[in-house]
Formats: C-alpha cells, sequence, structure tokens
C-alpha cells in the first residue's frame, strides 16, 4: 500500500458514509492506515520526507514564502503537513493555512502517529493540545490552530461541500486524499475547479499522484500540469501552476 495509482474502483461522487469512525489499523505500529479508505495517512517510505519532497519542494516552499503567504490543502489527516510547514518556517513573516478534513482524527491517534517523527517532537504537543481542547469527535464547523509563525484552519466536512463556500484563497495547494482509486470524493473534475477558483494568480498546487483522470482534471481547471519524480516508490508527482490568460503565471519569488 503506497498509494497506488488505479482507476476509481467506484463512481466518483459516490456517496461515503460521513459518519463513518475512521477506524485505523496501525502498520509497524505507528503507521496509520484507513480501514474505511484502505489506504495509509501517509506514505509507507517516510511520511516526513514524502510531505518536504512532494508539498514543499513541489509548491516551490519554502523558497516562496512571504509574509501573509497562504497556503491550503485536502485532507489534513495527522496534521503531519501542516507541521512539516511550521518546521520550515522559521520566520520572519507569518503563514496561513486552511485545511478541509471530514473524518478528524482524534488527538490520541494523532499522537500515536506523530511519534514515528522525532523532527516534529517540538511542535507536535502544541497541535495536540489545541487539537483536544477544540474536542475530538466534532464533524462540523472550524478548528483553529495557532504557532509562532502560522496560523491553522481546519474546516471539518466534506470538502466537495465546504470548500465551494470557502471565502479564501491559496498560494499553494497541498493535495493530499487518499489515493484516487480509493478515494475518487477527493479528486473529481468539479472539485479541482474548486480549487483553481480558489486558488491566487500565481498560484500552484502539488500532489503525490499522477492519476491521469486527476492530471486531466487539474489541467482542465486552468492549470499547467507537470509531471516530476515522485517520492519513495512512486515514479511520479505531478505539480503545477495556475495559467491566467493562457499564460502560466510564475510562481512568487
Ligand atoms: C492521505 S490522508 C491526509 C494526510 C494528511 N495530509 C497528513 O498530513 O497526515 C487523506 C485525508 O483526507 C480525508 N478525506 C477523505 N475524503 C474526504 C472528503 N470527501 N472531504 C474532506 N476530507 C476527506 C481523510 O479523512 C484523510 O484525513
Amino acid at each position: 500500500m503506497t498509494r497506488p495509482d488505479q482507476p476509481p474502483d467506484r463512481p466518483p461522487g459516490q456517496a461515503r458514509e460521513q459518519t463513518a469512525p475512521p477506524g485505523l489499523e496501525w502498520r509497524d505500529g505507528v503507521i496509520p492506515v484507513s480501514r474505511v479508505f484502505d489506504d495509509p495517512y501517509f506514505s509507507l517510505a517516510g511520511g516526513l520526507d514524502e510531505t518536504r519532497h512532494v508539498f514543499l519542494s513541489g509548491n516551490g516552499l519554502p523558497n516562496r514564502f512571504r509574509d501573509g503567504f497562504r497556503i491550503a490543502e485536502l485532507g489534513f489527516g495527522t496534521g503531519l503537513n501542516l507541521l512539516a510547514t511550521v518546521l520550515a518556517h522559521s520566520g520572519p513573516g507569518h503563514l496561513h493555512y486552511t485545511s478541509f478534513e471530514a473524518f478528524p482524527l482524534p488527538a490520541p491517534d494523532i499522537a500515536r502517529a506523530l511519534t514515528a517523527f522525532p523532527e516534529v517532537a517540538q511542535v507536535a504537543p502544541s497541535l495536540l493540545d489545541q487539537w483536544a481542547a477544540a474536542g475530538s469527535g466534532r464533524t462540523a464547523g472550524t478548528i483553529p490552530l495557532r504557532f509562532a509563525n502560522l496560523t491553522a484552519t481546519v474546516i471539518l466536512g466534506d470538502a466537495r461541500a465546504t470548500l465551494p463556500m470557502w471565502d479564501g484563497m491559496a498560494d499553494a495547494w497541498f493535495l493530499d486524499g487518499f489515493s484516487p482509486a480509493k478515494n475518487p470524493e477527493m479528486w473529481p473534475p468539479d472539485l479541482m475547479a474548486q480549487v483553481a477558483r480558489h486558488t491566487a494568480p500565481g498560484g500552484s498546487f502539488a500532489t503525490y499522484t499522477a492519476a491521469g483522470h486527476v492530471r486531466r482534471a487539474l489541467a482542465e481547471a486552468g492549470f499547467t500540469v507537470t509531471r516530476q519524480p515522485g517520492f519513495g516508490r512512486k515514479r511520479h508527482m505531478t505539480t503545477g501552476t495556475l495559467l491566467v490568460a493562457g499564460h502560466p503565471v510564475p510562481p512568487t519569488p
């Protein structure tokens, strides 16, 4: 299970039980695997290294960070991508991070998953305290999270419903649903169009998947789409920049 890219195993858009508990099993004791989606939350080859390769480098980060830079994410999961971003930005300037999550994990599960990454130990307790205080088990509303140089908001609910209602914009997107074959709800063309609609001029996306239908949906939504070397055993991943009036806008320095 290294996030295989296969054709969807059921029609995109088919409803998944929204109140289903995440239902985890644990690989090697620390890698959470969703029973509902039959997929791991991050690469079995190293979640933190994957985040840095796919989502940070894939978006030209941390080089593009500046005061007010906005990141958005589909799939908060364990918060590992958030914490890797916190660690990648020591300032100056303050970042904004918005993540969309339908099935928030209980704090003890997040804590267990993060023990695999000693590097995040300095910032994980802050996330866990704030997450627990916000109330595990909620499935609607928002969870605000604050770190020294970054403010985050986790928007709970199905991204297909919450993203169209979001009034924010992102300079960089982390597209991190479970694999398109297992979690087609996170990759349909209309959701990719919403990602584009919520991307600032010059904004970018990165994702670990190179599935053809996802790449086509992102291109149709208005992104340049580039295949890049993937992480671990994945040969390819995908990055892109929003096209404006038919021309790619270079990422802001
Ligand atoms: C691969 S995991 C994300 C890993 C995460 N970025 C991390 O750093 O741990 C995919 C996430 O997408 C969430 N998800 C699946 N379907 C969703 C939907 N329709 N709307 C919002 N979130 C969804 C899952 O609950 C899961 O947390």
